[in-house]
């Protein structure tokens, strides 16, 4: 126990330490809204993650609450991506919001707040550990109302339905249609979605017409669903260390032709396009593997080393020949020399994407493009003239981009970028950075 600043008042450790991340929340801008705040403010996190310390349960960090061979599959979010997903919500007063993922039942408790008693929340998790336990945390919390349902979350829940709000906090590789026919006339759909090897926290609309579209885009990291609706497509290891991962479709590469392609020493041609450690991911990265075939990410070992001498890092954007290809190669293209470099990811846990900014006036002057095998030069000119389109279209980020959602049984309309997922196209056309509202608010947040 111990004084709050300038308060008449004793307040306790747990009551100081929420007071300082939601202070923290509200001052880098992932909270933005008074009704946001005030449930951050009021939901004690601590009664959500009972077995962790004061510290612990109020850091800016998701905190893992189960874990399955080492990989957690259940989190209590990091605080920063929840804020900025419930602002990306929109919630009011009075709307029924269903969660997919309930975890903890921190997020459930949260959205309760917010939408009050003439609102109605329902929770999914496809545990059944869990749902008993956030059902725990609820009661101790005194959290009443929330209706909790243990179940795949793919089938949404269709005994609350419609909803005006569908909010996944786990991954998806799909849009599945029962989410958008159990969603209310003009209801939003929110999810963390992945796109070619980036995930993609899309706030979408639903329109008359029924296609979704997209209000918000912001990069983030969530574990992925479980269950049947789960996609593995896990990247491929290397025989000299790392691991590929072809975002694309079509054949995917041949790991010994990589590794061997790899284990030459590569020939590097400078770009003057700006490439940034956050372009890596969610800026050139995405935009390459909306755009290219043979698209993907080259992966650090789990000592953060990536393969060929390419340094410290996560994962550098690559091109790549098919397997089979008659001069096997590949081209990776990494941040230039005069930006800051040895950013690393943290995996898929629910995280933010951390996204290193550049020093402070110093723009990023340009980037490398390596080539490495027999079929390396080919890739590197594609992958010099994806750079320049990525300049040209004005460097998109994740945020940049607008999506459509549009059903798998319906025509392809024509866009920039097609992704077919088993229910649903993906279709998407880049803006320049930091045009669109939703990006601008984005701009303003480090993540
Ligand atoms: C990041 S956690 C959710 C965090 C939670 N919202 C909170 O506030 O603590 C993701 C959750 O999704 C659940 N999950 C995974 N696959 C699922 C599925 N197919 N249907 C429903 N829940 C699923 C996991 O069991 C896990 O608890």
């Amino acid at each position: 126990m111990g004084w709050g600043s300038g308060q008449t008042r004793w307040v306790s450790d747990v009551d100081r330490a929420r007071a300082e991340l939601v202070d923290g929340l509200v001052a880098t801008g992932r909270i933005r809204s008074a009704a946001v705040e005030e449930a951050f403010r009021a939901v004690p996190r601590h009664l959500f993650l009972p077995d962790a310390p004061t510290e612990t349960a109020y850091a800016d960090d998701a905190v893992a609450v189960q874990r399955v061979d080492g990989v957690p599959t259940s989190s209590a979010s990091q605080p920063s991506m929840v804020a900025i997903m419930l602002e990306q919500l929109d919630l009011r007063a009075g709307l029924r919001v269903l969660e997919i993922g309930a975890g903890t039942g921190w997020n459930a408790a949260l959205v309760a707040r917010i939408v009050g008693p003439s609102g109605q929340v329902t929770t999914v998790d496809i545990d059944p550990h869990l749902v008993d336990s956030a059902g725990r945390h609820l009661a101790t919390a005194g959290v009443t109302g929330v209706r909790l349902r243990c179940g795949d979350g793919v089938a949404g829940e269709p005994d609350g339905a419609p909803y005006d709000r569908i909010v996944l906090t786990v991954g998806s590789d799909d849009v599945w249609p029962e989410w958008v026919g159990q969603l209310a006339p003009g209801g939003r759909l929110l999810l963390p979605l992945s796109v070619r090897g980036s995930q993609l926290s899309a706030a979408l609309d639903l329109g008359p017409d029924g296609l979704l579209r997209s209000h918000s885009l912001r990069s983030c990291g969530f574990i992925r669903m479980r269950g049947p609706g789960a996609v593995d497509d896990v990247p491929v290891a290397l025989p000299g260390g790392g691991a590929l991962w072809v975002v694309t479709d079509g054949p995917g590469a041949d790991p010994v032709a990589v590794a061997a392609a790899l284990a030459d020493p590569p020939g590097t041609v400078a770009s003057p396009v700006g490439l940034g450690p956050a372009d890596v991911r969610d800026g050139f990265g995405l935009w390459l593997a909306l755009t290219e075939p043979g698209a993907g990410r080259l992966l650090a070992d789990p000592d953060g080393e990536l393969p060929a001498g390419l340094g410290p890092g996560s994962a550098v954007p690559v091109l790549v020949t098919p397997t089979g290809a008659a001069a096997p190669g590949l081209a990776t293209v990494t941040p230039g020399p005069h930006t800051p470099s040895g950013a690393r990811t943290q995996g898929r846990t629910c995280v933010p994407t951390p996204q290193p900014v550049c020093e402070p006036g110093r723009a990023p002057a340009g980037c490398e493009v390596r080539v490495f095998g027999p079929g390396g030069p080919e890739l590197g000119h594609r992958m010099h003239r994806a750079l320049d389109a990525w300049a040209a279209a004005g460097s998109p980020g994740g945020p940049d981009w607008v999506l459509t959602v549009v059903p798998g049984g319906s025509p392809v309309p024509t866009a920039t970028a097609v992704v077919r997922t088993p229910h649903a196209h993906l279709l998407l056309e880049p803006q320049a950075r930091g045009s669109s509202t939703t990006s601008g608010i984005s701009r303003s947040v480090r993540f």
